[in-house]
Protein backbone atom coordinates (compact mmCIF):
# COMPACT_ATOMS: atom_id res chain seq x y z
CA UNK A 1 0.00 0.00 0.00
CA UNK A 2 1.55 3.43 -0.72
CA UNK A 3 2.01 5.79 1.84
CA UNK A 4 -0.70 8.56 0.86
CA UNK A 5 -3.60 9.13 -1.88
CA UNK A 6 -2.26 12.03 -4.00
CA UNK A 7 -4.65 13.74 -6.78
CA UNK A 8 -4.25 16.62 -7.89
CA UNK A 9 -7.88 19.02 -8.89
CA UNK A 10 -7.74 21.48 -12.00
CA UNK A 11 -8.92 24.22 -11.92
CA UNK A 12 -9.82 27.52 -14.00
CA UNK A 13 -7.10 29.70 -14.77
CA UNK A 14 -4.59 26.92 -14.27
CA UNK A 15 -5.29 26.77 -10.76
CA UNK A 16 -5.19 23.50 -9.40
CA UNK A 17 -5.89 22.04 -6.04
CA UNK A 18 -3.63 19.03 -4.57
CA UNK A 19 -5.48 16.73 -2.00
CA UNK A 20 -3.34 14.66 -0.14
CA UNK A 21 -5.10 11.44 1.66
CA UNK A 22 -2.18 9.48 4.47
CA UNK A 23 -3.15 5.87 3.99
CA UNK A 24 -4.62 4.70 7.45
CA UNK A 25 -1.57 1.81 7.43
CA UNK A 26 1.02 4.62 6.34
CA UNK A 27 3.74 3.14 5.09
CA UNK A 28 7.32 5.20 5.06
CA UNK A 29 8.68 7.62 2.39
CA UNK A 30 11.50 5.77 0.66
CA UNK A 31 13.79 6.01 -2.47
CA UNK A 32 16.14 7.99 -4.08
CA UNK A 33 15.68 11.32 -6.02
CA UNK A 34 16.95 14.80 -7.44
CA UNK A 35 15.63 17.93 -6.57
CA UNK A 36 15.52 20.94 -9.30
CA UNK A 37 18.75 23.10 -9.93
CA UNK A 38 19.32 26.26 -7.46
CA UNK A 39 17.11 28.95 -8.30
CA UNK A 40 19.52 31.52 -6.81
CA UNK A 41 22.09 30.20 -8.75
CA UNK A 42 19.76 29.97 -12.33
CA UNK A 43 19.09 33.48 -11.72
CA UNK A 44 22.33 34.79 -11.33
CA UNK A 45 23.97 32.34 -14.45
CA UNK A 46 21.56 33.51 -16.69
CA UNK A 47 22.02 37.61 -15.50
CA UNK A 48 26.09 37.33 -15.76
CA UNK A 49 25.67 35.19 -18.40
CA UNK A 50 23.63 37.79 -20.52
CA UNK A 51 26.00 40.82 -19.45
CA UNK A 52 29.38 38.78 -20.29
CA UNK A 53 30.88 39.11 -23.77
CA UNK A 54 31.35 35.41 -25.70
CA UNK A 55 29.16 32.54 -24.89
CA UNK A 56 27.67 31.04 -21.14
CA UNK A 57 26.68 27.29 -21.52
CA UNK A 58 24.44 26.41 -18.18
CA UNK A 59 23.80 22.86 -17.01
CA UNK A 60 20.81 21.68 -14.52
CA UNK A 61 19.09 25.16 -14.52
CA UNK A 62 15.79 25.83 -12.99
CA UNK A 63 12.97 25.80 -15.05
CA UNK A 64 10.72 26.93 -12.71
CA UNK A 65 8.64 30.37 -13.40
CA UNK A 66 11.18 32.61 -11.13
CA UNK A 67 14.16 32.04 -14.05
CA UNK A 68 11.86 32.07 -16.86
CA UNK A 69 10.89 35.42 -15.83
CA UNK A 70 14.83 36.17 -15.92
CA UNK A 71 15.24 34.88 -19.09
CA UNK A 72 12.28 36.92 -20.42
CA UNK A 73 13.53 40.23 -18.92
CA UNK A 74 17.38 39.95 -20.43
CA UNK A 75 15.89 38.29 -23.46
CA UNK A 76 14.12 41.67 -23.99
CA UNK A 77 17.24 43.88 -23.15
CA UNK A 78 18.99 41.91 -25.52
CA UNK A 79 20.88 38.63 -24.95
CA UNK A 80 20.29 35.32 -26.77
CA UNK A 81 18.94 32.87 -24.84
CA UNK A 82 17.92 29.51 -26.11
CA UNK A 83 15.11 27.48 -25.06
CA UNK A 84 15.57 26.75 -21.92
CA UNK A 85 15.83 23.17 -20.76
CA UNK A 86 17.77 21.67 -17.66
CA UNK A 87 20.30 19.61 -19.72
CA UNK A 88 21.56 22.14 -22.08
CA UNK A 89 21.01 26.70 -22.10
CA UNK A 90 22.88 28.54 -24.64
CA UNK A 91 23.37 32.63 -23.19
CA UNK A 92 25.23 34.72 -25.76
CA UNK A 93 26.04 37.69 -23.75
CA UNK A 94 25.72 41.55 -24.99
CA UNK A 95 28.79 42.40 -23.21
CA UNK A 96 28.44 44.96 -19.99
CA UNK A 97 27.25 48.27 -21.11
CA UNK A 98 25.47 47.06 -24.06
CA UNK A 99 21.76 46.22 -23.04
CA UNK A 100 19.28 47.49 -25.44
CA UNK A 101 16.45 49.76 -24.44
CA UNK A 102 13.70 47.37 -24.05
CA UNK A 103 10.24 47.95 -26.13
CA UNK A 104 8.13 46.91 -23.77
CA UNK A 105 8.12 46.56 -19.09
CA UNK A 106 10.25 44.14 -18.18
CA UNK A 107 8.07 41.81 -16.03
CA UNK A 108 9.97 40.20 -13.38
CA UNK A 109 7.05 38.03 -12.59
CA UNK A 110 6.97 36.81 -8.85
CA UNK A 111 10.50 36.97 -8.60
CA UNK A 112 12.09 39.66 -5.93
CA UNK A 113 15.64 38.35 -6.97
CA UNK A 114 14.69 39.03 -11.02
CA UNK A 115 13.65 42.25 -10.49
CA UNK A 116 15.77 43.55 -7.61
CA UNK A 117 19.07 42.28 -9.17
CA UNK A 118 17.88 43.55 -12.39
CA UNK A 119 17.73 46.90 -10.90
CA UNK A 120 21.07 47.24 -10.16
CA UNK A 121 22.40 47.12 -13.93
CA UNK A 122 19.52 48.69 -15.67
CA UNK A 123 19.86 52.02 -13.06
CA UNK A 124 23.81 51.75 -14.37
CA UNK A 125 23.65 51.52 -18.01
CA UNK A 126 23.25 55.34 -19.05
CA UNK A 127 21.34 56.85 -21.81
CA UNK A 128 17.92 54.02 -21.37
CA UNK A 129 15.42 54.35 -20.32
CA UNK A 130 13.29 51.08 -18.55
CA UNK A 131 10.32 50.19 -16.72
CA UNK A 132 10.26 47.05 -14.34
CA UNK A 133 7.28 45.29 -12.82
CA UNK A 134 5.66 42.34 -11.40
CA UNK A 135 2.57 39.94 -10.39
CA UNK A 136 0.45 41.10 -7.45
CA UNK A 137 2.77 39.60 -4.72
CA UNK A 138 5.85 41.29 -6.06
CA UNK A 139 4.20 44.49 -6.87
CA UNK A 140 3.42 44.82 -2.58
CA UNK A 141 6.79 44.14 -1.50
CA UNK A 142 9.61 46.48 -0.75
CA UNK A 143 12.12 47.95 -3.33
CA UNK A 144 12.97 50.92 -1.26
CA UNK A 145 15.65 48.48 0.22
CA UNK A 146 17.53 48.51 -3.42
CA UNK A 147 16.05 51.84 -4.62
CA UNK A 148 17.42 54.18 -1.70
CA UNK A 149 21.08 52.84 -2.10
CA UNK A 150 20.63 53.32 -5.79
CA UNK A 151 19.71 56.66 -5.61
CA UNK A 152 22.59 56.90 -3.09
CA UNK A 153 24.68 56.22 -6.10
CA UNK A 154 22.93 58.77 -8.01
CA UNK A 155 20.29 56.61 -9.43
CA UNK A 156 17.10 57.72 -11.02
CA UNK A 157 14.19 55.56 -9.98
CA UNK A 158 10.71 56.97 -9.90
CA UNK A 159 7.69 54.64 -8.53
CA UNK A 160 4.19 54.83 -6.77
CA UNK A 161 4.67 55.00 -2.46
CA UNK A 162 7.54 57.17 -2.71
CA UNK A 163 9.77 55.00 -5.13
CA UNK A 164 9.24 51.89 -3.10
CA UNK A 165 7.25 49.88 -5.43
CA UNK A 166 6.90 48.48 -8.41
CA UNK A 167 6.19 49.61 -11.41
CA UNK A 168 9.59 51.48 -11.19
CA UNK A 169 10.62 53.72 -14.14
CA UNK A 170 14.26 53.70 -14.24
CA UNK A 171 16.48 56.52 -16.37
CA UNK A 172 20.07 54.64 -16.63
CA UNK A 173 22.75 56.67 -15.44
CA UNK A 174 26.79 56.74 -15.04
CA UNK A 175 26.54 56.20 -10.90
CA UNK A 176 28.83 57.12 -8.47
CA UNK A 177 30.54 54.29 -6.09
CA UNK A 178 29.19 53.72 -2.62
CA UNK A 179 30.10 52.22 0.45
CA UNK A 180 26.97 50.87 1.15
CA UNK A 181 26.07 49.71 4.99
CA UNK A 182 22.99 47.47 4.54
CA UNK A 183 20.54 47.35 8.00
CA UNK A 184 19.43 43.58 6.97
CA UNK A 185 21.28 40.73 5.79
CA UNK A 186 20.04 40.31 2.28
CA UNK A 187 22.11 38.68 -0.93
CA UNK A 188 19.34 40.64 -3.05
CA UNK A 189 20.48 43.85 -1.97
CA UNK A 190 23.99 42.73 -1.56
CA UNK A 191 23.68 41.96 -5.28
CA UNK A 192 22.01 44.41 -6.62
CA UNK A 193 24.53 46.90 -5.16
CA UNK A 194 27.27 45.13 -6.59
CA UNK A 195 25.89 44.70 -9.99
CA UNK A 196 25.49 48.35 -10.16
CA UNK A 197 29.48 48.64 -8.95
CA UNK A 198 30.20 46.31 -12.38
CA UNK A 199 29.49 49.06 -14.83
CA UNK A 200 30.12 52.30 -11.94
CA UNK A 201 33.74 53.85 -12.22
CA UNK A 202 35.31 53.14 -8.79
CA UNK A 203 35.05 50.16 -6.34
CA UNK A 204 31.61 49.84 -4.71
CA UNK A 205 31.28 47.93 -0.91
CA UNK A 206 28.50 46.33 0.65
CA UNK A 207 28.69 45.99 4.41
CA UNK A 208 26.18 43.27 5.70
CA UNK A 209 25.20 42.69 9.46
CA UNK A 210 25.56 38.99 8.84
CA UNK A 211 26.61 36.81 5.84
CA UNK A 212 23.99 36.28 3.58
CA UNK A 213 24.42 34.12 0.40
CA UNK A 214 26.99 34.23 -1.28
CA UNK A 215 26.47 33.00 -4.69
CA UNK A 216 26.88 36.35 -6.55
CA UNK A 217 30.27 37.11 -5.48
CA UNK A 218 31.26 33.27 -6.36
CA UNK A 219 29.82 33.50 -9.92
CA UNK A 220 31.05 36.97 -10.20
CA UNK A 221 34.47 35.87 -9.43
CA UNK A 222 34.12 32.99 -12.27
CA UNK A 223 33.29 35.62 -14.79
CA UNK A 224 36.33 37.61 -14.72
CA UNK A 225 34.93 40.53 -12.13
CA UNK A 226 37.48 41.99 -9.37
CA UNK A 227 35.80 40.98 -6.21
CA UNK A 228 37.66 41.54 -2.35
CA UNK A 229 35.64 40.27 0.57
CA UNK A 230 36.34 40.87 3.95
CA UNK A 231 35.08 38.01 5.90
CA UNK A 232 35.21 39.85 9.25
CA UNK A 233 33.36 42.60 8.49
CA UNK A 234 31.16 41.01 6.04
CA UNK A 235 32.27 43.54 3.20
CA UNK A 236 32.13 42.96 -0.71
CA UNK A 237 34.12 44.93 -2.84
CA UNK A 238 33.73 45.02 -6.32
CA UNK A 239 35.95 47.20 -9.41
CA UNK A 240 34.10 49.00 -11.72
CA UNK A 241 34.03 49.01 -15.32
CA UNK A 242 34.50 45.35 -15.21
CA UNK A 243 34.18 42.98 -18.25
CA UNK A 244 32.49 39.70 -17.65
CA UNK A 245 33.51 36.59 -20.07
CA UNK A 246 30.83 33.90 -20.63
CA UNK A 247 31.58 30.51 -18.77
CA UNK A 248 29.97 27.36 -18.06
CA UNK A 249 28.03 26.65 -14.73
CA UNK A 250 26.74 23.66 -13.11
CA UNK A 251 23.99 24.34 -11.38
CA UNK A 252 23.54 21.98 -8.21
CA UNK A 253 20.16 20.78 -6.96
CA UNK A 254 18.48 23.30 -4.63
CA UNK A 255 19.02 23.10 -1.07
CA UNK A 256 16.14 25.27 -0.62
CA UNK A 257 13.73 22.14 -2.41
CA UNK A 258 15.64 19.46 -0.43
CA UNK A 259 14.40 20.82 2.86
CA UNK A 260 10.74 19.73 1.82
CA UNK A 261 12.38 15.97 1.53
CA UNK A 262 14.58 16.48 4.90
CA UNK A 263 11.73 17.62 6.90
CA UNK A 264 9.50 15.16 5.26
CA UNK A 265 11.84 11.61 6.00
CA UNK A 266 12.49 13.17 9.09
CA UNK A 267 9.09 13.28 10.53
CA UNK A 268 7.39 10.20 8.62
CA UNK A 269 8.18 6.88 10.76
CA UNK A 270 10.47 4.38 9.06
CA UNK A 271 11.82 6.91 6.23
CA UNK A 272 14.57 6.59 4.48
CA UNK A 273 15.30 9.10 1.26
CA UNK A 274 18.34 10.45 -0.30
CA UNK A 275 18.40 13.46 -2.17
CA UNK A 276 21.56 13.76 -4.61
CA UNK A 277 22.94 16.65 -5.71
CA UNK A 278 22.44 19.21 -3.65
CA UNK A 279 24.44 22.34 -3.21
CA UNK A 280 26.24 22.79 0.04
CA UNK A 281 27.37 26.20 0.09
CA UNK A 282 27.92 26.73 3.74
CA UNK A 283 26.01 30.41 3.26
CA UNK A 284 22.54 28.10 2.68
CA UNK A 285 23.11 25.17 5.47
CA UNK A 286 21.10 26.78 7.93
CA UNK A 287 18.82 24.22 7.54
CA UNK A 288 20.40 21.42 7.85
CA UNK A 289 22.45 23.22 11.17
CA UNK A 290 18.38 23.75 12.52
CA UNK A 291 17.74 20.05 11.72
CA UNK A 292 20.61 18.76 13.36
CA UNK A 293 19.85 20.56 16.48
CA UNK A 294 16.50 19.41 16.35
CA UNK A 295 18.25 15.82 16.22
CA UNK A 296 17.18 14.79 12.54
CA UNK A 297 19.24 12.04 10.97
CA UNK A 298 20.85 13.36 8.16
CA UNK A 299 23.90 12.49 6.40
CA UNK A 300 26.41 14.44 3.67
CA UNK A 301 27.34 11.67 1.37
CA UNK A 302 29.83 11.84 -1.35
CA UNK A 303 30.58 15.71 -0.49
CA UNK A 304 32.26 17.22 -3.52
CA UNK A 305 32.59 20.91 -5.46
CA UNK A 306 31.30 21.45 -8.91
CA UNK A 307 32.23 24.69 -10.78
CA UNK A 308 32.78 26.63 -7.87
CA UNK A 309 29.83 25.42 -5.16
CA UNK A 310 29.77 22.50 -2.77
CA UNK A 311 27.88 20.09 -3.27
CA UNK A 312 26.80 16.50 -1.73
CA UNK A 313 24.04 13.90 -1.74
CA UNK A 314 21.84 13.92 1.43
CA UNK A 315 20.46 11.03 3.48
CA UNK A 316 17.52 11.73 5.75
CA UNK A 317 16.22 8.68 8.22
CA UNK A 318 13.34 9.26 10.18
CA UNK A 319 13.91 10.20 13.86
CA UNK A 320 12.15 11.94 16.98
CA UNK A 321 12.41 15.62 16.70
CA UNK A 322 12.50 17.75 19.29
CA UNK A 323 12.40 21.96 19.59
CA UNK A 324 15.04 24.66 19.67
CA UNK A 325 15.70 28.30 19.31
CA UNK A 326 16.43 29.44 16.02
CA UNK A 327 18.00 33.30 16.07
CA UNK A 328 20.53 35.30 15.02
CA UNK A 329 23.04 35.07 11.92
CA UNK A 330 21.97 31.70 11.30
CA UNK A 331 18.52 33.53 10.25
CA UNK A 332 19.60 34.63 6.75
CA UNK A 333 21.58 30.93 5.88
CA UNK A 334 17.95 29.56 5.97
CA UNK A 335 15.28 32.44 5.29
CA UNK A 336 13.48 30.39 2.72
CA UNK A 337 13.34 27.04 5.16
CA UNK A 338 11.62 28.56 7.58
CA UNK A 339 8.35 27.36 6.80
CA UNK A 340 9.18 23.97 6.08
CA UNK A 341 11.14 23.99 9.60
CA UNK A 342 7.56 25.23 11.03
CA UNK A 343 6.58 21.96 9.66
CA UNK A 344 9.09 20.30 11.60
CA UNK A 345 8.31 22.11 14.82
CA UNK A 346 5.00 21.24 14.63
CA UNK A 347 6.23 17.30 14.74
CA UNK A 348 8.88 17.95 17.62
CA UNK A 349 8.61 17.82 21.33
CA UNK A 350 8.37 20.56 22.81
CA UNK A 351 8.36 24.88 22.11
CA UNK A 352 10.19 25.72 19.55
CA UNK A 353 11.15 29.88 19.04
CA UNK A 354 12.35 31.31 15.77
CA UNK A 355 13.32 34.64 16.30
CA UNK A 356 15.20 37.99 14.08
CA UNK A 357 12.80 36.53 11.13
CA UNK A 358 10.98 39.29 10.37
CA UNK A 359 12.21 39.86 6.85
CA UNK A 360 9.40 36.57 6.26
CA UNK A 361 7.06 39.22 6.27
CA UNK A 362 7.92 40.44 2.97
CA UNK A 363 8.83 37.55 0.98
CA UNK A 364 6.17 35.77 -1.43
CA UNK A 365 3.98 36.43 0.90
CA UNK A 366 3.80 37.26 5.26
CA UNK A 367 5.39 33.89 5.80
CA UNK A 368 4.57 34.38 9.67
CA UNK A 369 0.79 34.76 9.45
CA UNK A 370 0.05 32.80 6.29
CA UNK A 371 2.58 29.55 7.94
CA UNK A 372 0.86 30.02 11.45
CA UNK A 373 -2.96 30.29 10.07
CA UNK A 374 -2.82 27.47 7.61
CA UNK A 375 -1.07 25.11 10.14
CA UNK A 376 -3.24 26.22 13.17
CA UNK A 377 -6.45 25.62 10.73
CA UNK A 378 -4.59 22.19 10.86
CA UNK A 379 -4.59 21.73 14.85
CA UNK A 380 -1.38 23.00 14.97
CA UNK A 381 -0.28 25.39 17.91
CA UNK A 382 1.37 28.17 16.69
CA UNK A 383 1.94 31.86 18.07
CA UNK A 384 2.64 34.87 15.74
CA UNK A 385 5.50 36.83 17.23
CA UNK A 386 6.63 40.39 15.55
CA UNK A 387 9.57 38.55 13.91
CA UNK A 388 9.25 34.86 14.09
CA UNK A 389 6.89 32.32 15.57
CA UNK A 390 6.77 30.09 18.89
CA UNK A 391 5.22 26.88 17.64
CA UNK A 392 4.06 23.98 20.73
CA UNK A 393 4.84 20.55 19.57
CA UNK A 394 3.20 17.16 19.37
CA UNK A 395 -0.35 18.15 18.84
CA UNK A 396 -1.14 15.85 15.91
CA UNK A 397 -2.43 17.77 12.72
CA UNK A 398 -5.80 16.72 10.88
CA UNK A 399 -6.31 17.15 7.55
CA UNK A 400 -8.53 20.40 5.95
CA UNK A 401 -8.92 23.32 3.65
CA UNK A 402 -5.91 25.05 3.44
CA UNK A 403 -4.42 27.85 0.83
CA UNK A 404 -0.91 28.48 -0.28
CA UNK A 405 -1.59 32.49 -0.60
CA UNK A 406 -0.07 31.64 -3.86
CA UNK A 407 3.21 31.23 -2.20
CA UNK A 408 5.43 28.03 -3.45
CA UNK A 409 6.81 27.58 -0.41
CA UNK A 410 3.31 27.45 1.87
CA UNK A 411 2.09 25.44 -0.79
CA UNK A 412 4.80 22.41 -0.64
CA UNK A 413 5.48 23.17 3.56
CA UNK A 414 1.54 22.20 3.46
CA UNK A 415 1.91 19.28 1.63
CA UNK A 416 4.34 17.68 3.76
CA UNK A 417 2.67 18.35 6.79
CA UNK A 418 -0.53 16.90 5.48
CA UNK A 419 1.81 13.60 4.91
CA UNK A 420 1.90 13.64 8.53
CA UNK A 421 -1.39 14.56 9.05
CA UNK A 422 -5.37 12.50 9.76
CA UNK A 423 -7.59 12.28 7.32
CA UNK A 424 -7.70 14.79 3.84
CA UNK A 425 -6.04 17.44 3.11
CA UNK A 426 -6.72 19.90 0.49
CA UNK A 427 -4.34 22.65 -0.35
CA UNK A 428 -5.34 25.19 -3.04
CA UNK A 429 -3.75 27.27 -5.03
CA UNK A 430 -1.00 24.46 -4.99
CA UNK A 431 0.61 25.20 -8.45
CA UNK A 432 1.99 28.14 -7.02
CA UNK A 433 4.68 25.15 -6.47
CA UNK A 434 6.33 26.22 -9.95
CA UNK A 435 7.63 28.92 -8.91
CA UNK A 436 10.92 26.95 -7.88
CA UNK A 437 9.81 23.14 -8.01
CA UNK A 438 7.62 22.35 -11.23
CA UNK A 439 7.67 18.68 -10.75
CA UNK A 440 7.24 18.63 -6.58
CA UNK A 441 3.71 16.56 -7.07
CA UNK A 442 5.51 14.06 -9.37
CA UNK A 443 8.31 13.79 -6.53
CA UNK A 444 5.89 13.27 -3.99
CA UNK A 445 4.25 10.85 -5.52
CA UNK A 446 7.28 9.18 -5.93
CA UNK A 447 8.54 9.21 -2.73
CA UNK A 448 4.76 8.05 -0.86
CA UNK A 449 4.44 5.21 -3.15
C1 LIG B 1 17.71 35.31 -2.73
C2 LIG B 1 17.90 35.93 -1.54
C3 LIG B 1 16.95 35.83 -0.41
C4 LIG B 1 15.99 34.68 -0.58
C5 LIG B 1 15.43 34.61 -1.98
C6 LIG B 1 16.56 34.44 -2.97
C7 LIG B 1 18.72 35.50 -3.80
O1 LIG B 1 16.20 37.02 -0.33
O2 LIG B 1 14.93 34.79 0.34
O3 LIG B 1 14.54 33.52 -2.10
O4 LIG B 1 18.71 34.71 -4.77
O5 LIG B 1 19.52 36.41 -3.68
P1 LIG B 1 16.74 38.29 0.49
O6 LIG B 1 18.01 38.70 -0.10
O7 LIG B 1 15.69 39.34 0.32
O8 LIG B 1 16.87 37.82 1.90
Amino acid sequence: MSAAVITVENQENAAHKLIIQRSPSMLSLQGSIRVPGDKSISHRALMLGAIAEGETQIEGLLLGEDPRSTASCFRLLGAEISELNSEFVRVKGIGLGNFQEPVDVLNAGNSGTTIRLMLGLLASHPGRFFTVTGDDSLRSRPMSRVVKPLQQMTAQIWGRKGNSLAPLAIQGQALKPIHYHSPIASAQVKSCILLAGLNTEGKTTVTEPALSRDHSERMLRAFGAELSIDPETHSVTVMGNAKLYGQKVVVPGDISSAAFWLVAGSIVPGSDLLVENVGVNPTRTGILEALAMMGADIQLENQREVAGEPVADLRVRSSRLKSCTIEGDIIPRLIDEIPILAVAAVFAEGTTIIRDAAELRVKESDRITVMAQQLNQMGAKISELPDGMEIIGGTPLVGTDVDSHTDHRIAMSLAIAALNATGTTTIHRAEAAAISYPNFTNTLVEVCR
